[in-house]
């Protein structure tokens, strides 16, 4: 039997921290041989922030290693650019086109940058319609996501629903994969970590940003237990031995967060080098992705046949 698709992707708009790694990455690796998966850079999605033509492909090019360093296996998952299957941007207008503005409106997402008061570019608004040709296209089965994600997911599937009732029966609805215990991974300062709050420890973190970034965690403690410390430390250690060691060390913070420095380290260390060696492996990586791509838009084509197909776009081949 045909394995179940498995679909996401990360932004590159800088480095990725510890929330999108146990919020999302960590699933890709588990999942890879269960699934057939499909894990890209969303380049276009990163455009709506990033105009820095180095600064873009830097980026992309850096994911690409993080995926590997990680321990995503090109063999298993297909490891590719969104930019390299541009039949999305075809499907994100027609969903453009069956999509209401009230309803984008209502997109968390949207509504804060609105709140910002900054100045929305049309990309911004159209976001979750070119993150549900992302899935779509593929009849994906799971998405993995942290929880921030969940909003997109719904209106992928409302997305994938207003076109099967309008034109018939062609997408298969995506179900979101949200671990409850990593859903909002907290950062430094004890809110939602994220790049745009500056409260990242960063996955490829150097051991000296290791040191820095927890001696920037905020302490706030609950009884003796330094509670920003705690929610990092449970991430990369089991329940037990973590309530044993905050127990033996109540009140002492320093304490704590050198062990939080040491395990972060034994923890990271081993990915950062396998990312090295990824570095220095010559065209391999470039290879990889061009491959990738390639059999990402032969396998896309067909459902975008169809698509054309039943909305009445005749297609020239
Ligand atoms: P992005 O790049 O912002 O984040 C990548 C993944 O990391 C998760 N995440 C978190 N999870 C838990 N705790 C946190 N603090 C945390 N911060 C980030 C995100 O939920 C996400 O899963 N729109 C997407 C990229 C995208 C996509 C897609 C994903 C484009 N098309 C199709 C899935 C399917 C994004 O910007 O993720």
């Amino acid at each position: 039997m045909a394995k179940k698709i498995l679909v996401s992707g990360v932004k590159p708009t800088g480095r990725p921290h510890l929330g999108n790694y146990f919020g999302a990455l960590k699933q890709f690796v588990d999942l890879q041989n269960e699934y057939d998966s499909r894990i890209f850079v969303a380049n276009l999605h990163a455009l709506t922030s990033v105009t820095d033509k180095s600064e873009l492909e830097k980026n992309t090019k850096d994911l690409v290693l993080d995926y590997l360093g990680i321990g995503l296996d090109p063999k298993r998952a297909t490891i590719y650019l969104q930019s390299d299957v541009p039949h999305v941007t075809e499907l994100a207008w027609i969903f453009e086109c069956i999509t209401t503005v009230p309803y984008l409106e209502r997109a968390h997402a949207f509504k804060d940058a609105e709140t910002k008061n900054k100045e929305i570019n049309a990309g911004v608004f159209n976001y979750p319609l070119l993150m549900s040709a992302d899935i779509l296209v593929h009849d994906a089965d799971v998405v993995p996501v942290g929880k921030d994600q969940k909003q997109h997911l719904e209106i992928s599937r409302d997305t994938g629903e207003k076109f099967n009732r309008l034109f018939g029966e062609t997408f298969k609805l995506p179900e979101p994969l949200i671990l409850e215990d990593v859903a909002t991974v907290p950062g430094t300062d004890g809110q939602k970590m994220s790049k745009s709050y500056g409260n990242i420890i960063p996955l490829f973190a150097t051991d000296k940003e290791i040191e820095e970034s927890v001696m920037s965690i905020v302490t706030d403690s609950s009884a003796g237990v330094p509670t920003n410390v705690y929610a990092i430390h449970s991430l990369i250690r089991d329940k037990e031995s973590l309530d044993k060691l905050y127990e033996e060390n109540r009140g002492k913070y320093k304490d704590l967060k050198e062990a939080l420095i040491q395990d972060l380290k034994s923890f990271i260390g081993p990915m950062r080098e396998r990312r090295k060696e990824w570095e220095e492996s010559g065209d391999k990586v470039r290879d990889i992705v061009v491959e990738a791509g390639h059999k990402m838009r032969q396998v896309v084509h067909s459902k975008m046949m169809e698509v054309r197909k039943r909305t009445g776009l005749i297609h020239h081949e």
